[in-house]
């Protein structure tokens, strides 16, 4: 059974007032936790995402602990490019390293569509399953956005200057959009069945656009992330769109076609809706590093997030990133309850 409507987080999502602020974590699931820890042993991440009953297990394990008002299925941006052969690796404390990274034309060919149901069949069980188990509480699917897939692909491995990168894309900018619109594609197939078998909201993660200046963002990243969440709005669920260090680009990222812009802590929420509109909703957006002080301080900024957005209705509580592996279960449990006990939608 899918959950109801008029679940907190999916209330939030559509801007109408609920009983309570929604909220949930980005990266709830993984290493900050010990139930993690202990099942995950020493392989790979994507071995894990290829398993439903783990990858079942693991995203359950936040939502029993926390009393969050989502879960996020366990999976990553880089299992659909993994899933068609791309030759891929998430290596643990550093990221997706590609094997062969992108770096021609030719390399356009190893992009061939997605056909979810033969090439992510562990995915949509993984989603079927957690769907029949997470009773009123809805399951967010998500996507990497194409740039930030892009970034992985071209530079083969994470980077702070995206300088190969940056040097496709104003070198070749015919290639770069095949690229993206390849990306683009993997994305909305990947969404489309994750949907079908379930989801109720889909985020798409473009983490490293604030990598980008507003005029390169609307040129280089912005169309394809537009195609991404055309090709999913038919679905009648919430699209979630997220970036870090993308305070001068909430405008583009919301007229990409998103209905809940994700903010990261560098910009005050009420800042953000003064820049996207007093009807906008929002997701965030606490700083992940802020979990790391006295609680008195914690709890003084998570009321001043609730401040910020002054009881507007489109809010999902959440952190301004993912949560870091470092990170006390317990600060998080606290923060859950607090929003819960005083944030307020109405
Ligand atoms: O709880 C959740 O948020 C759901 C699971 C989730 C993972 N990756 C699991 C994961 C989600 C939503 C992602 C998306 C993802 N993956 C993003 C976008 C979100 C963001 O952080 O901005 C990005 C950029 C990636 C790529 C990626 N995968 C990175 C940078 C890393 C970290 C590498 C490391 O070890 O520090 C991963 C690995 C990864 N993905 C882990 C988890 C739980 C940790 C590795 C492990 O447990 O072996």
């Amino acid at each position: 059974m899918p959950p109801p409507s008029d679940a907190p987080l999916l209330r939030a999502c559509r801007g109408e007032p609920g009983d309570r602020v929604p909220v949930w974590f980005m990266r709830q699931a993984g290493r900050s936790l010990p139930e993690y820890r202990k099942l995950r042993g020493e392989g790979s991440i994507l071995d894990a995402i290829r398993t439903p009953d783990l990858a079942t297990e693991i995203t359950l394990q936040p939502v029993r602990r926390y009393g969050v008002d989502a879960a996020i299925l366990f999976s990553d941006i880089v299992t659909p490019i993994a899933a068609i052969g791309f030759g891929v690796d998430v290596v643990p404390g550093v990221g997706p390293v590609i094997e062969q990274p992108f770096a021609s034309a030719a390399d356009l060919a190893r992009l061939r569509p997605l056909d979810p149901e033969a090439d992510t069949p562990y995915v949509l069980e993984t989603v079927r399953n957690l769907v029949a188990d997470l009773g009123d509480v809805p399951l967010i699917g998500f996507a990497g956005a194409p740039f930030t897939v892009a970034s992985y692909l071209v530079e083969g491995r994470p980077t702070r200057t995206y300088v190969k990168t940056k040097a496709l894309m104003h070198g070749d900018p015919e290639l770069w959009h095949q690229l993206l619109d390849r990306l683009a594609d993997l994305a909305i197939a990947s969404l489309r069945s994750q949907v079908a078998a379930g989801a109720s909201a889909a985020q798409l993660f473009d983490s490293w656009a604030g990598a980008l200046s507003p005029a390169d963002y609307d040129r280089f990243a912005r169309p394809a992330s537009a195609k991404v969440l055309a090709g999913v709005a038919d679905l009648g669920v919430p699209r979630i769109h997220f970036g870090v260090g993308t305070g001068e680009l909430l405008v583009a990222m919301r007229d990409a076609g998103a209905d809940v812009v994700g903010v990261d802590w560098r910009v005050p929420l009420d800042d953000a809706r003064r820049r996207l509109g007093d009807r906008s909703v929002l997701q965030g957006n606490l700083d992940p590093a802020i979990l790391f002080a006295p609680w008195d301080r914690v709890a003084e900024a998570t009321r001043d997030v609730l401040a910020r957005n002054a009881g507007h209705p489109g809010h999902v509580f959440n952190l301004g990133h993912g949560v870091l592996p470092e990170t006390d279960p317990d600060v998080l449990l606290r923060v859950v309850e607090l929003v819960h006990a005083e944030g307020r939608a109405a």
